[in-house]
């Protein structure tokens, strides 16, 4: 019984333990075959593969687990590319894209900005929307110790579509609905604007 216990244990510190697991140089290997979408840098070329640079190990991993369970977060193109990644293979491809940088701000609408800024920067007392900021940083960094994502310079379209999926619940890997309940009180205006300054910042 006691034996039982520790193991337990031990499987949930080995679980919930925040440092660097994966290794970056293994990483950057295995990170080949998702450079053709997201770029090998993670830098992605195109508005409809989200970037990957700078996002953090602990948020990828968690991404990779999630497509493969196909429930809370289903997307049949990253459903076949996560099929045969091990949990070491999705740490070291995490530690390799965590290692880069976000190299540019993507394109952005210039009059969504001041609103976006307000609500990203102190969010909305009146309607209950906290300050994104608190979670995902000033900068849009995230918090990699908690697997907070990083936001900043990501697609207009990308952030934009992962909001509406947490509004209507077709995203639900958000735990403890921190996502989903933020939604809840966010309009379409809310949601454009601050996804197109979430673009603006990097
Ligand atoms: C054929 C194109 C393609 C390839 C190759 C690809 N992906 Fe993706 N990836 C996508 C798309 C499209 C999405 C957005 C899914 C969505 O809308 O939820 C995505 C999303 C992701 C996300 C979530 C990002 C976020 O900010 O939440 C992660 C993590 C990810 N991919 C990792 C990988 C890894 C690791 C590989 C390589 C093993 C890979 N991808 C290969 C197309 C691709
Ligand atoms: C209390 C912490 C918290 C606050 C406040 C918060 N978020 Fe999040 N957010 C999270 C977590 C945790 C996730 C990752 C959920 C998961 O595991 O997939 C997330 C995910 C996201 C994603 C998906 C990222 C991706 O790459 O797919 C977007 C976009 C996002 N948040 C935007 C916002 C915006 C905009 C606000 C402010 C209106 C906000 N968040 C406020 C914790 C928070």
């Amino acid at each position: 019984m006691k034996k039982i216990i520790f193991a337990g244990l031990v499987l949930f510190f080995a679980t919930s333990g925040t440092a660097l697991a994966g290794n970056a140089e293994a990483g950057k290997t295995k990170a080949a075959a998702c450079g053709g979408c997201h770029g090998m840098d993670g830098n992605s070329p195109v508005a409809m593969y989200p970037k990957l640079a700078g996002q953090n190990e602990a948020y990828i991993t968690k991404q990779v687990k999630d497509f493969k369970a196909n429930s809370s977060r289903q997307n049949a193109i990253m459903l076949g590319m996560v099929a045969a990644l091990s949990d070491e293979d999705a740490a070291d491809i995490g530690a390799y894209f965590q290692s880069q940088t976000t190299a540019q701000t993507a394109p952005f609408d210039e009059s969504k900005i001041a609103a976006g800024k307000d609500l990203y920067k102190g969010g909305d007392l009146q309607k209950g929307i906290p300050a994104c900021q608190g979670c995902h940083g000033p900068t849009g960094a995230g918090t990699a110790g908690v697997g907070y994502p990083r936001l900043g310079g990501q697609y207009t379209e990308y952030t934009l579509a992962q909001l509406k999926a947490f509004k209507d619940g077709t995203r639900s890997n958000d735990n403890k609905s921190v996502m989903r309940s933020i939604l809840e009180k966010m309009s379409e205006d809310d949601m454009i604007a601050v996804a197109n300054y979430i673009a603006s910042i990097k």
